[in-house]
């Protein structure tokens, strides 16, 4: 049964992935909290009821290993990070109608519930498995405890992800050549009896649920290959005292899984809201339970009338949103989600945001700086698609804020409510015309549409759009050219362009809200425009406004400039400190750089690029046949070496990060692929002028076939 179209009677529950509350936010967390609260505010626009939450994750591994690290108690810890999230989330306008965590009271008390009923429904079994020891301290060594080689793709990973490779989750014991993270000894394995929740028993549901499931691509498809076959059972308990104590009779020593009662927090989350602000408001129960099949019911004709439940996640969580949560969910006698949205990740450089190395742009970076919040959200909900890693970098940030925020949206609002307030006090008398009618009334199907699609990019280039034909109406129209002579037609031209301008904030207010917030108060409207539905587009503004302010303040060359050095010499630092057998600790919880094309053979490659280049833009790369003349490492960096190349016109200094993974002696008389017109830069306080063309993390470097010379241009 295929579901209604949003705005549905049903009340709609949107989730981010819970953060482990353990480490500073960077802005690659934020994509997805920007993308889930843009996603929460555009169903409000449309006049679906929606609650938006999500919580801390504060148990498990990645908890308890860095609160070892701090010498805390895992607890002090997490509660720390907590209220460090909770504090900086609204501060780029993710604004959670609750925000729990998975350590407190409504979330310890449902999550047992959540696994009475699985006990009650036959869907638990125990049995004796082989766990990771570490014999030196004597103890055992569940998830992060524990790293070796992905038996699936050969990845390096930890004990239950595969977060540099496949991403796939692993279960105790399948981790081969596992090594101690306490103290880099081989494992050994050792007995214990643990839990385990029967996932065959869902097997036929997930397909039916996978053929039902909304959202993006690659969370509907991904799971596929997952669920053929014999489906392996998940292990539900821990041999750890930190975690929600497993709920039965003489297991005091196991508690539950992190992965068991963190999704849960979705549920307790939306619980804890619906009692504060009571069930005529939003009724968690209608949202997560009604209309469901109990436990014990047939599986196989799930009702579509329960809640609109829509995750927003990072792409390395797809599994267990897509296969266990579900399950889970079923096994319990709740809703299944309607919709799972995985984004891709943010990188740096085109290598994964890493927090142990600083090698990332901080939240708190990105706010100490000065720049509103809004350009950020801008930036992370339209750079790239929604699935695709996309890259940061200073520059582009630059060339949306100015070209797109400042230009267009910035540019066309300001000379409007100028225009309106200096010669008509605020809106003219007039209706406004078809033709701009028309055209709301096209950017508000646009958004609807684009909305149903899972499409927060484009549904936020509805209001784009209208403000870029705005400056091309007025433009068009000239109204400072009628306003003495033709005073009526000048009226109507503003009264149409201060029309457009309130259509832009209710259209942006997903993407920008505290931009719009603004712009509805030089609307002269009462009220808060995230408060107003779609409708609000065509009712007429207010009467009387002042003067405004511009919306956006240019970027200028030299800050960005500022910033990249800043950055080049923080990623500089990060690659030089890097040591690479500490990379799997160092992914922390932000997933590896490798990307995934939808499940094909193309696993761990990054897809190509959306964005084409024409030929001149490719022609405009002066890349050139080289001669290394000499090589010699970077003193003080451990990556850095760097080179004489003879390009033929002349000899090039380049500093290029191949210390450790070439030999540099060997390097003399060699050919290589050079991007001579690249914009000189210092790295490590030497100046590299132009790129050595390499593939891949080893660097393998580009060479010639034949025996082109130095110089010989590569086309
Ligand atoms: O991978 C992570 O960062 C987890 N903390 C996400 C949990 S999301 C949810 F299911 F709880
Ligand atoms: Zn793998």
């Amino acid at each position: 049964m295929s579901r209604d179209d949003y705005p549905t009677d049903q009340p709609a529950v949107v989730t981010c992935g819970l953060p482990y509350a353990n480490g500073d936010l960077h802005i690659g967390h934020l994509r997805t909290y920007v993308s889930g609260d843009a996603l929460a505010r555009s169903l409000r626009r449309l006049g679906q009821r929606t609650a938006f939450v999500s919580g801390s994750d504060m148990h498990g591994t990645p908890v308890a290993v860095n609160a070892e690290k701090a010498g805390v108690t895992p607890e002090e810890f997490a509660l720390e990070w907590h209220e460090k999230y909770e504090a900086t989330f609204p501060e780029f306008g993710v604004e959670f109608d609750n925000y729990g965590h998975t350590h407190d009271e409504t979330n310890a008390e449902l999550t047992r519930e959540f696994v009475r009923e699985w006990i009650d429904g036959d869907h638990v079994y125990e049995k004796e498995i082989q766990v990771a020891w570490d014999p030196e301290v004597d103890q055992p060594l569940p998830d992060r405890y524990v790293e070796g080689t992905c038996p699936y793709c050969g990845e390096r990973a930890r004990g239950d992800e595969c977060d540099e490779g496949c991403q796939r989750h692993l279960e105790p014991g399948e981790i081969e050549n596992p090594t101690s993270t306490i103290t880099g000894n081989p494992a050994e394995y050792r007995s214990r009896d643990h839990e385990f929740l029967r996932l065959a028993d869902f097997q036929e549901y997930l397909k039916g649920f996978l053929g039902r499931l909304e959202g993006t691509d690659n969370a509907r498809n991904q799971p596929r290959e997952w669920i053929e076959g014999e489906l392996q059972d998940l292990c539900i308990t821990r041999d750890m005292d930190w975690g929600i104590e497993y709920p039965g009779e003489g297991k005091e020593d196991l508690v539950l899984y992190v992965w068991v009662d963190a999704p849960i927090e979705y549920v307790a989350s939306t619980k804890q809201y619906s009692d504060r602000v009571g069930s005529d408001e939003f009724d968690w129960e209608a949202a997560w339970k009604e209309g469901a099949p109990g436990p014990g019911e047939p599986m196989d004709d799930p009702s579509a009338e329960g809640g609109e439940i829509l995750h927003v996640i990072g792409r390395d969580i797809i599994q267990h949103h897509t296969v266990f949560w579900p399950a889970m969910l079923r096994g319990a006698g709740y809703n299944e989600p309607r919709a799972v949205m995985a984004s891709g990740f943010v990188n740096l450089d085109g290598k994964a945001f890493s927090t142990s190395r600083n090698r990332a742009i901080w939240a708190d970076d990105y706010l100490d700086e000065g720049f509103e919040s809004d350009l950020l959200r801008y930036y992370l909900v339209t750079t790239g698609g929604f699935q695709q890693d996309i890259d940061f970098s200073w520059e582009r940030f630059q060339e949306r804020v100015n070209g797109e925020l400042v230009g267009n949206v910035g540019n066309f609002v300001y000379r409007s409510l100028l225009f309106a307030s200096r010669n008509f006090e605020g809106t003219p008398e007039a209706d406004p015309s078809e033709e701009v009618l028309s055209e709301i009334n096209d950017a508000m199907e646009a958004f609807r549409a684009d909305l149903n699609e899972y499409s927060i990019r484009e549904a936020s280039q509805a209001g784009v759009r209208l403000s870029r034909f705005g400056n091309e109406y007025i433009q068009r129209h000239e109204p400072w050219k009628l306003v003495d002579e033709e005073p009526e037609e000048a009226a109507q031209v503003i009264r149409d362009c201060v029309q457009l301008a309130k259509a832009a904030a209710v259209l942006l207010e997903p993407v920008l809200p505290d931009t719009t917030e603004r712009l509805w108060a030089q609307l002269g409207e009462e009220g808060s425009v995230h408060d107003v539905d779609l409708t609000a587009c065509l009712e007429d503004p207010p009467a009387e406004f002042g003067e405004p302010e511009a919306l956006f303040e240019k970027i200028e060359d030299e800050r960005v400039e500022r910033l990249n050095e800043r950055l080049e010499e923080r990623v500089a630092a990060a690659s030089a400190d890097s040591d690479s057998g500490d990379e799997t600790a160092d992914a922390e919880d932000e997933g590896g750089d490798a990307s995934e094309d939808e499940g094909t053979e193309t696993e761990g490659l990054e897809p190509v690029t959306d964005e084409r280049i024409d030929f001149e833009e490719f022609q405009s790369l002066d890349v050139r046949v080289g001669e290394v003349l000499a090589a010699e490492g970077i003193e003080g960096a451990d990556d850095l070496a760097r080179l004489e190349v003879d390009i033929g016109v002349e000899t090039r200094q380049i500093v290029a990060g191949i210390k450790r993974l070439h030999d540099l002696d060997a390097l003399p008389g060699t050919r290589v692929v050079i991007l001579a017109n690249l914009e000189p830069a210092e790295l490590f306080g030497v100046e590299s002028n132009g790129m050595l063309l390499a593939a891949g993390e080893d660097a393998d470097l580009l060479t010639t076939l034949g025996d082109s010379e130095p110089g010989t241009k590569v086309r």
